[in-house]
């Protein structure tokens, strides 16, 4: 049975009490609306942990001012439900307030510099501090051996990766393979804003991501790659943040530079932004 815990004091009694047992303690950080992504994470996490810690809170500082904080869909009853199948043993429910004891204003804030800055960084700006805020937050609070994020949030990733080394967090970083449909659209909460008509069209980011890598496999230039990648979403409907081709840090690739790399979409879909990748 799942246990859900809403205080703090409570959350530290029950991880404390599992690591004077010596088990190793797994989390998995959610906003809810949770989808077979994050199940395949809780799953993940319990390879790597005893006891599997899941948290679902809709972080206020990570969404900029036009974007959809307030309409975020909010889906407790089945989250929980969802969680306890995937094998998840504590869902940890914290508030706005407690979150931030001081208010949003007077919040200490978490900034990576570098890896923030750049593709998502440029058109969210600020998403990331608001990422890196909640995220140590919730390390301190959880106290986790091992946490697990999905790859779909590339860069989230990458900058959780480097907070975790820049601060000396002792905790590994796990990172889950992207779930998608069976049309290839990834699995994310925000394709349920996806009317009848954008939802088979939004299949066509996974193609071109496709499309992307074949190109650079052919021979092409980056910047050709990008270009008619960023062309064929705007002719599918898209508006198109980025269709880039970076290095697995996320730094641009010289022109023969033969290392491993990222093809990365953002685009919109009327209201809604898609983001995706495809590694190679
Ligand atoms: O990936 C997410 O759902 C969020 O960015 C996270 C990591 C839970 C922080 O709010």
């Amino acid at each position: 049975m799942i246990e859900t815990i809403t205080e703090l004091d409570q959350l530290r009694a029950r991880v404390c009490e599992w690591k004077r047992q010596g088990l190793r303690v797994g989390f998995v950080p959610t906003m809810g609306n949770l989808h077979a992504g994050h199940y395949s994470l809780v799953m993940l996490a319990r390879q790597y942990a005893d006891r599997v810690v899941s948290s679902v809170f809709v972080n206020p500082t990570q969404f900029g001012p036009n974007e959809d904080y307030t309409r975020y869909p909010r889906t407790p009853e089945a989250d929980m439900s969802g969680l306890e199948g995937a094998g998840c043993d504590v869902l940890w429910l914290p508030t706005v307030e407690s979150m931030y004891p001081f208010g949003i204003e007077l919040a200490a804030n978490v900034h990576v510099p570098g890896v923030s800055g750049v593709l998502e960084g440029e058109h969210r700006p600020g998403h990331f501090d608001g990422v890196c805020t909640v995220v140590s937050r919730l390390f301190n609070q959880v106290q986790p051996d091992v946490a697990a994020f999905g790859k779909k949030d590339y860069q989230q990733l990458a900058v959780i990766r480097q907070m975790v080394t820049d601060l000396a967090f002792p905790i590994e970083i796990l990172a889950g393979s992207i779930v998608r449909e069976a049309d290839g659209l990834a699995m994310s909460s925000r394709n349920q804003y996806l009317d009848a008509d954008q939802r088979p069209r939004a299949a066509e980011i996974r193609r071109t991501l496709q499309d992307m890598i074949d190109g650079m496999r052919a021979g092409k230039s980056r910047t050709e790659v990008e270009a008619a990648a960023a062309q064929r979403l705007a002719a599918a409907g898209f508006v198109v943040d980025y269709a880039a081709v970076r290095r697995h840090d996320l730094g641009e690739p010289g022109a023969d530079d033969a290392g491993a790399k990222v093809a990365l979409i953002a685009a919109r879909l009327g209201r809604t932004r898609l983001i995706d990748n495809l590694e190679f």
